[in-house]
Order: structure tokens, then sequence, then C-alpha cells
């Protein structure tokens, strides 16, 4: 049987509950379509600080790399600062692996209800350049005669933008033919008309695509006003960060939203993990809604060549999400994480 090594990671919060829920459902479906999925726990993430003083160990960026695919719930918890734990395990993953794709779909499942009073169709795709731009370690705090000062610097390169979004202009053409492009060269003056400049370029690669920039403000009210103009969104690493939690919101909640961090050469490991956050507000009560977790299993499926297992994947998801009863809190209903689960391991198509 062709087994794949996956790298498990739950790290912290709820993180420890819908990673688990979401193995249960993807060794179900991996088993039904004849291969399995070899799981490597790693126990890293804020626990492991506190024994450890890092997030990770020395050699845990060579672990990985031996692995066909990460799968990781959520890192952060109150105790060690977020730029401290984020920076020692996810980002250095991202960034290691050359994941500068994060790819993260949003629309709005069977049975589930946008806040927004009028949203008919909503399915987009954000396209978020993963390893540069407004996430970057240069700069610093000084202490000057005027007081003390921070300073965050960006980076942009020309390599960094050209390939996301030649990745985010393909993606465009293989579904609806429209693509937005986030920008602020209003307020930025340096960086943004840069990307602009080569979102110009690469479009003339792909005279079939619809496209257009919008000023990320703009962008995120039309999200709002009209989500369904949006097919296929692309932004730098803060914009897109930004972007796809207002496109969770859309579709009903940040328990639904999935995302893939990949390195689209295949030379290394992708990283599948949610959208949200460890949740310390709802952690440890066994209440997170497990679906993105499973839909970001679906994605790990689709990428490791499994497309008919991750299409039974997400049938399930919508099995369940199209009945209120299994609808967990954040959508407005009183199933547990272990339900939301258990119903989606027994709406998986029979095989
Ligand atoms: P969050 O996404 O953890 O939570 C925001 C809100 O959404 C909370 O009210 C939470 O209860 C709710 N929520 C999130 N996921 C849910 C789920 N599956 N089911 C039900 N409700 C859910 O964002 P935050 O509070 O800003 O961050 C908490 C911690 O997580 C911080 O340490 C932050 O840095 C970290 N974080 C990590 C990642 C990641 O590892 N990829 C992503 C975002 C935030
Ligand atoms: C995400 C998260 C991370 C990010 C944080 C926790 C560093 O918000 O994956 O969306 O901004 O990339
Ligand atoms: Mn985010």
């Amino acid at each position: 049987m062709n087994a794949h090594r996956i790298a498990a990671i739950p790290g912290d919060g709820i993180g420890k509950e819908v990673l688990p829920a979401a193995q249960r459902v993807l060794d179900e479906a991996a088993s039904r379509h004849g291969f399995a999925l070899s799981w490597c726990e790693l126990p890293w993430g804020c626990a492991w600080y506190a024994e450890h003083g890092t997030m990770m160990p020395p050699d845990g960026i060579d672990r990985l790399g031996e692995t066909d695919a990460i799968f990781l719930g959520a890192v952060g918890w109150p105790g060690v600062p977020d730029h401290v734990s984020l920076w020692g395990l996810l980002i250095p993953i991202r960034r290691a692996f050359n994941q500068y794709v994060n790819l993260r779909p949003a629309r709005l499942l069977p049975g589930l209800a946008s806040p927004l009073r009028e949203c008919g169709r909503f399915d987009v795709a954000i396209v978020r350049e993963n390893t540069e731009g407004e996430y970057s370690e240069v700069g610093g705090r000084f202490a000057t005669p005027a007081g003390d000062v921070a300073v965050q610097e960006s980076i942009f390169t020309r390599r960094g933008c050209e390939r996301v979004l030649r990745y985010a202009f393909d993606l465009a053409r293989a579904r609806g033919g429209r693509l937005v492009s986030a920008t602020k060269s209003n307020g930025l003056v340096h960086t943004m008309p840069f990307w602009d400049e080569v979102t110009a370029e690469v479009a003339n690669g792909h005279p079939d695509v619809e496209w257009r920039r919008m000023h990320v403000d703009a962008l995120a009210a039309r999200f709002i006003t009209h989500p369904e103009d949006l097919d296929v969104v692309v932004g730098s690493n803060l914009f897109g960060d930004i972007l796809s939690d207002v496109a969770a919101a859309v579709s009903g909640s940040l328990g639904v939203a999935p995302s893939a961090n990949l390195d689209p050469t295949g030379e290394n490991p992708s990283m599948f993990e949610p959208v949200h956050g460890s949740a310390p507000d709802i952690a440890g009560r066994g209440v997170a809604n497990p679906i993105a977790q499973i839909w970001c299993g679906a994605m790990m499926l689709e990428h490791l060549g499994h497309p008919a297992a991750a299409a039974d994947v997400l049938a399930a998801i919508e099995r369940v999400t199209a009945e209120p009863a299994l609808h967990t809190r954040d959508l407005g209903g009183t199933a547990s994480t272990e339900e939301a689960t258990s119903a989606v391991i027994a709406a998986l198509p029979a095989r």
C-alpha cells in the first residue's frame, strides 16, 4: 500500500482538538481509496517552548523536509508573545520550504448563512504572497532625541512578486477568468507601485484574464457589498492575510476557512493549516469547528495526488454543513467538535 509520510503538528489551543479530528476523517477517506497516511506526530508549539525555550527542536526543519506534506493546527498561546511563537514555528516553515503561495478558498457551503443579508453567489480564491512583503524582520526599535521609534521594513522582490502573481493569473485562467489585485499605491509609495508594475507585466502574458487593481481598503468593502463579483483575489502577505479573514467571515465563520501553503515547484513539502488561530477563548471545551481543518485535509489529499478522496471529503463536509443539527456553535448550532467530526466520517460516500 502506498503510504504518504505526513508531519502532524497540532500546535496550540484548538489546534490540539481540530487536528486529531481531521486526521480521523483523512485516515478513513484514505483507507477507502486504497492508500494510507503515515503520521509523524510532532508536539511542537507553546508547551514545547515552555519546556525547551524554542518552538521546535534545532533539527525541526530538517525533519519536516523528509515528509511529503505538513498538516498543522494552530500556533500561539497566551504567555508566549505572538511574534516569538509564530516566528519560531509557522513562519520559518513557510520560508524554509519556499511556500510562496498561500491559497485560501472561501465559498458559501450548503446550509451556511453568511452574516451578509444579501449574499448570493460567493466563491473566491485568495492567493496570498507568503514569504516576503510586509512580514519581515528588517527594522528595529531606536531611541532618538525625539522619543522612541519602531521601524518595520517591507521587502518586495521582483522574483517574489512575479511568481505569486503568475500563480494567481494562471489560477484565474483555470477558474472564472477574473482577477483583482489588492494594492495601496496611494499610501505606500515604493512597494505598491512596484507590485502594480509587476502585476501589469504578468497580466500581459494572460490576455484572457479580465483583471483590475483595487485599493485594499475599497476591496475589503467590496467583499461586503458585492461578494458575488469576486473570483481570484491576489495580494501581498499582509493584505492577503486580512482579506482572508474577511472572506472567511463572509462565508459564515473562521471555523470553515482552509488554507494551503504551497511550494508550487514541488521541491519541498507544502503545509496545510486553517486560516484561523488557536482560539484561546474556546480552547479545551470541545466546541471548536473542525470543518476548516478537515477541508485543509481535503486540499492536502488533492495535493498528494488523490483527487477522488479529496472530493469525497468535501462532499462529506457539504452533507454536514447542510444539516443545521450538525453545526458547531460558531455557526449558531450546538454540535461539539466530536459530533461534527463523526458526522463527517459517517457522511463519507460509500466506496
Ligand atoms: P483566532 O482565529 O484564533 O480566533 C478568532 C475568533 O474566531 C475567536 O473568537 C475564536 O473563538 C473564533 N474561531 C477561530 N477558529 C474557530 C473554530 N475552528 N471554531 C470556532 N470558532 C473559531 O484568532 P486570534 O484570537 O487573533 O488568535 C489567537 C492566537 O492564534 C494568537 O496567538 C494568534 O497569533 C494565533 N494565530 C495563529 C494562526 C496560525 O497558526 N495559522 C492563525 C491565526 C492566529
Ligand atoms: C495566518 C495567521 C498568521 C499570518 C499569523 C499568526 C502570523 O494570521 O496564517 O493567517 O499572519 O500569516
Ligand atoms: Mn491570518
